[in-house]
């Protein structure tokens, strides 16, 4: 008999599992064709260079690299991250306005507890990153979902949202996770324009913008053009996600000081070691240059995965084409479930992930999120045909 329960806070309580951590070790058998999970390809990873990088690291910053270290970040990453975003997007962020965090992931955390008490509302899209949800519902909000749109938002449903009272906004306008959708450049201005006055912390969160295979990148929604934006990013997607390295920016400071406090109280900051060798890895290597690789994979396996759907999928069967990002988003016909569907699949070796864990509210249950950066292009093939194979048995068709 355990009686931990009775000691449990009502906010860990609230908190739901992660359906994809449960899922991923059935898909970890080799015999599955796992669509399932959110890995970068390893590709993805520069280990030869990341090796030099420690060694250089080692002799050149000694004891720095080992000892404690400061809660925003080391000031030479900081200022990368900085000239970085100013170089794509025009904008003028400097060094303070970065803080270093572990993970892009610790920053949802962060915000939920500077921002959230028990009952405020949080607005997230519909569907979203589901562990946001996890990392927001510690804090016991109120969800508001917002319907996502080929546009962007329906911006209606934002409207009422924004009028039922809001603290946050949580948005990801770039290849989204799950869905695979881009906010257009005009989606983009109706977003910001709902959202101009309004007193709320608006978050744009992008792992997986530098991993654009089609298209230009678009400014964001609020960034530097709303009082109180905070842009998302990681080296996860573009350079290693085991060294869990993420960072925001923002230009309201008075917001920027609280989450220090939180950072502060959850692990004085962010491994120090793994700071300065990313840092070192970005100045001795193009990154750029790394990127492409890494685009030219994503692409080619995101037009095999579309067109092996458009050959074997059910004409009743819709899906999202991602111009980026490593996700896509399929829609079944209501009759069908995905959590019933899953299993069955399963027993064909192919794995995806229902989509109902990303709906902050009960939602649909007849959508699935696909990855298609982790198999090769016969693979992703191969593993198509048999999930079509499944959804026509289950359709009866
Ligand atoms: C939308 C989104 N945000 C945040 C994260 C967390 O990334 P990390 O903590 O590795 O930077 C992920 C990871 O998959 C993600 O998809």
């Amino acid at each position: 008999m355990n009686d931990i329960d009775e000691l449990l806070s009502d906010g860990i309580k609230a908190t739901p599992p992660s359906f994809v951590r449960s899922i991923l070790k059935a898909a970890s058998d080799p015999e599955v064709t796992s669509f399932a999970g959110g890995l970068p390809n390893p590709i993805s990873f520069p280990q030869q260079k990341l090796l030099e990088s420690m060694e250089r690291v080692v002799a050149e910053q000694g004891a720095k690299a080992f000892q404690y270290s400061a809660t925003a970040g080391i000031d030479e990453l900081r200022q990368w991250v900085a000239d970085r975003y100013n170089h794509r997007f025009g904008t003028d962020y400097v060094a303070d306005d970065v803080l270093i965090t572990t993970g892009s992931q610790q920053i949802l955390d962060l915000l939920g507890k500077v921002l959230l008490d028990k009952g405020d509302g949080v607005i997230v899209e519909k569907p979203t990153y589901l562990a946001a949800i996890q990392a927001f519902a510690l804090n016991q909000p109120v969800f508001y979902e917002v319907e996502l749109t080929d546009e962007g938002l329906d911006i209606d449903e934002l409207n009422a949202a924004l009028d039922a009272g809001a603290k946050m906004i949580y948005l990801i306008p770039n290849f989204q996770n799950p869905t695979g959708l881009t906010y257009t450049a005009e989606g983009r201005r109706q977003v910001r324009e709902a959202l101009s006055g309004r007193n709320i912390v608006v978050v744009e969160d992008d792992p997986y913008g530098e991993l654009r295979f089609e298209g230009e990148s678009l400014p964001y929604i609020g960034g530097t053009n709303l009082p109180h934006g905070v842009v998302m990013g990681s080296f996860s997607k573009t350079v290693t996600p085991g060294f869990r390295m993420g960072y925001l920016l923002t230009k309201d400071h008075e917001l920027l000081r609280n989450v220090s406090i939180a950072k502060e109280a959850a692990d004085l900051h962010t491994n120090v070691f793994s700071q300065y060798v990313v840092y070192d890895y970005l100045t001795h290597n193009s990154l750029d240059e790394h990127l492409v690789k890494i685009r030219d994979l994503y692409g080619a396996q995101a037009r095999t995965m579309v067109e092996a759907m458009a050959e074997y999928f059910p004409a009743d069967v819709s899906y999202t084409v991602p111009e980026g990002g490593m996700f896509l988003w399929v829609t079944l016909p209501e009759s069908v479930d995905t959590m019933e569907l899953f299993d069955k699949a399963l027993a064909r070796n192919v794995a995806f992930v229902p989509g109902a864990p990303f709906y902050a509210e009960p939602g649909s249950r007849s959508t699935m999120r696909l990855n298609f950066t982790n198999a090769d292009e016969d693979t992703i093939r191969d593993g198509i045909r048999r999930l079509a194979e499944c959804i026509r048995e289950e359709l009866g068709a």
